[in-house]
């Protein structure tokens, strides 16, 4: 096995390639593009970027629907882009993941086009066909994209499941042709140089054959696919036979996009004996949002509940799997909108959440634009949304639900992907400097206060505060290796914890209040050194209190 542990020192930033900058002026995010900005990256700090999918693909799903695993999307430029900025990144000393999309396939991939041509067709079996059952689909299932999760084929009469949109195709993992196909897909990246992946709703690939109706919520029109296609029965065995026949041969880092996984679960996915993934993603903290079965609601997260999800993740883990540490991705809304205060205290919260996650145990990735604050953008209209999940959901929320449509404007407003999708925000000209033309999606038009042009260099800046977590990583062990405990567990104004190792001790103290307030700090930890602190001064170390979303680190060399 020659997987080594690099990973847990690593700090990763995550590249939504159509929005990150476009180089030549068609208004979408491309590969020279990215190559443009690795000194922005490397003067950061950061270690590894997981890259969004670049493959070809008709954009149903921007890009998470493939339809050639092997090539490039034209509109990001060619193979000889990529390995340029391949070679370009490992010259930095960044390495690169892939996103690697194998629950399903796009439907204008070659072999669901073969495979929707006949029953007989040796590409048939690559994916899910069965017929309805009275004029219906098979079972019950919904699709995550809203309606069902199957799609009827008038050529052979047969339906297919779509756990997402039906341009997205649920691959059959049972089949070890399929299987084979995909492991040879991976070998075939990682020996042009890629560094890992990052896998697509990975805990979805092993569905309980039989495929059983699921349960029906209330006031839900579908039956739930969970008990049946997540975290299922063969998903572990699957990983292993990946990791034994392409990961283990090669060094690389790999993370699990695990919907619906446990502690129990992740033990297995991410156990230290690394015989499946590097690590996962839970979705615990990001779901606190749920309401009725559904993240279209209007409730807020509450602190006490996301300190408990966060530390419960923390120490069940510890010593025994390893956990990813986020805030932010492109499916998520901006974390300060969420978590902080994007309003009178936008730059102090910024920062907070950045204290507040990165002393954590794990490895953290950064979503493109929140090392300088980009908080949720503004919706005038349904006009406005280019995701799918919101206008499938904008149609069946206020058509077939009756929500009032400014009800769901709200909504998207607060929860939707887009607000991760805008532009990145490098400057205060012409749509945030991301293109010279009309961009795919308009930028947030706070772009002329919020840009990384204003923050580099600045040591004030939230930007300078991703440096600052990203050097006490490298510098301080106990942030990779010490024992987490939670403070005051109960309360909703702080999120405090200490990290310790037998000689070193943390304490990060983090206000998530507009008011001062004070805070317990463990006797021994008086008057030890500040690391950090993102008000200027902090009189003592002491924190007699904490100012409004004001964030402390200190530490102390216990022997
Ligand atoms: C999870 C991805 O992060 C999301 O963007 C995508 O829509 C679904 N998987 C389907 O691939």
């Amino acid at each position: 096995m020659k997987q080594t542990q690099w990973w847990k020192k690593a700090v990763v930033y995550q590249i939504y390639p159509r929005s990150f900058c476009d180089s030549n002026g068609d208004g979408i995010g491309d590969i020279p593009g990215i190559t443009s900005k690795l000194d922005y990256l490397k003067t950061l700090g950061i270690d590894v970027i997981w890259l969004s999918p670049v493959y070809a693909s008709p954009g149903d799903d921007n890009g998470y629907d493939i339809s050639d695993y092997r090539a490039i999307n034209p509109e990001f430029g060619t193979m000889a882009d990529f390995d340029e900025m391949l070679a370009q990144a490992h010259k930095r000393g960044i390495r690169i993941i892939m996103d690697l999309v194998v629950n399903h396939s796009s439907d204008e991939h070659e072999w669901f086009i073969q495979s929707r041509k006949d029953k007989t067709n040796p590409y048939r079996d690559y994916y899910y066909w069965r017929d309805g059952k009275d004029g219906a689909p098979p079972n019950n299932w919904g699709s995550v994209f809203s309606g069902p999760a199957w799609d009827c084929d008038e050529n052979s009469g047969q339906y297919y499941l779509h756990l997402f949109s039906k341009k997205q195709p649920d691959l059959n993992w049972e089949n070890p042709i399929v299987r084979e196909e995909i492991y040879d897909m991976m070998r075939w990246w990682l020996d042009k140089g890629v560094d890992g992946f990052r896998m697509d709703v990975i805990s979805f690939i092993s569905k309980v054959q039989g495929l059983p109706d699921g349960p029906v919520s209330e006031g839900m029109l579908y039956g739930d696919f969970g008990p049946y296609s997540v975290n299922g029965p063969r998903v572990h065995e699957f990983l292993r036979e990946m990791n034994c026949e392409v990961l283990s041969k090669y060094d690389v880092m790999t993370v699990g996009e695990t919907a619906g996984v446990t502690i129990e679960e992740a033990k297995k996915y991410a156990a230290a004996d690394l015989r499946e993934l590097s690590m996962v993603f839970q979705f615990e903290h990001s779901c606190l949002v749920v309401k009725d079965g559904t993240k279209w609601s209007d409730k807020k997260i509450d602190l006490r509940e996301l300190k408990q999800v966060m530390a419960k993740w923390q120490t069940g883990l510890e010593g025994k799997a390893w956990n990813s540490l986020y805030w932010e991705n492109h499916d998520q809304p901006r974390s300060i909108s969420r978590y902080g205060d994007d309003g009178e205290y936008w730059e102090k919260s910024a920062k907070t959440l950045a204290v507040c996650l990165h002393m954590m145990q794990g490895t953290p990735y950064i979503y493109q634009g929140q090392e300088i604050g980009m908080t949720n953008t503004v919706f005038n209209s349904p006009d406005d949304f280019r995701d799918i999940e919101a206008i499938n959901a904008y149609h069946e929320f206020t058509q077939e639900k009756g929500i009032p449509e400014d009800v769901m404007m709200r909504r998207i407003a607060k929860e939707g992907r887009d607000n991760a999708r805008t532009p990145m925000q490098w400057d205060d000209s012409h749509s945030a400097g991301f293109t010279s033309g009309e961009p795919w999606i308009q930028a947030n038009p706070n772009y002329k206060e919020i840009n990384a042009q204003k923050q580099v260099g600045d040591t004030k800046s939230i930007f300078a505060t991703y440096q600052a977590m990203i050097r006490l990583r490298k510098e301080f062990d106990v942030v990779t290796n010490g024992k987490f405990i939670l403070l005051d567990p109960d309360g909703d104004k702080h999120f405090s914890y200490i990290r310790e190792t037998g000689n070193e001790k943390l304490l990060i103290a983090c206000n998530f209040t507009r008011e001062e307030i004070q805070v317990e700090v463990p006797e021994d930890m008086q008057g030890s050194e500040v690391l950090y602190c993102n008000y200027e001064t902090n009189p003592s170390g002491k924190m007699p209190a904490l100012r409004p979303w004001e964030s402390i680190v200190l530490y102390k060399l216990k022997k």
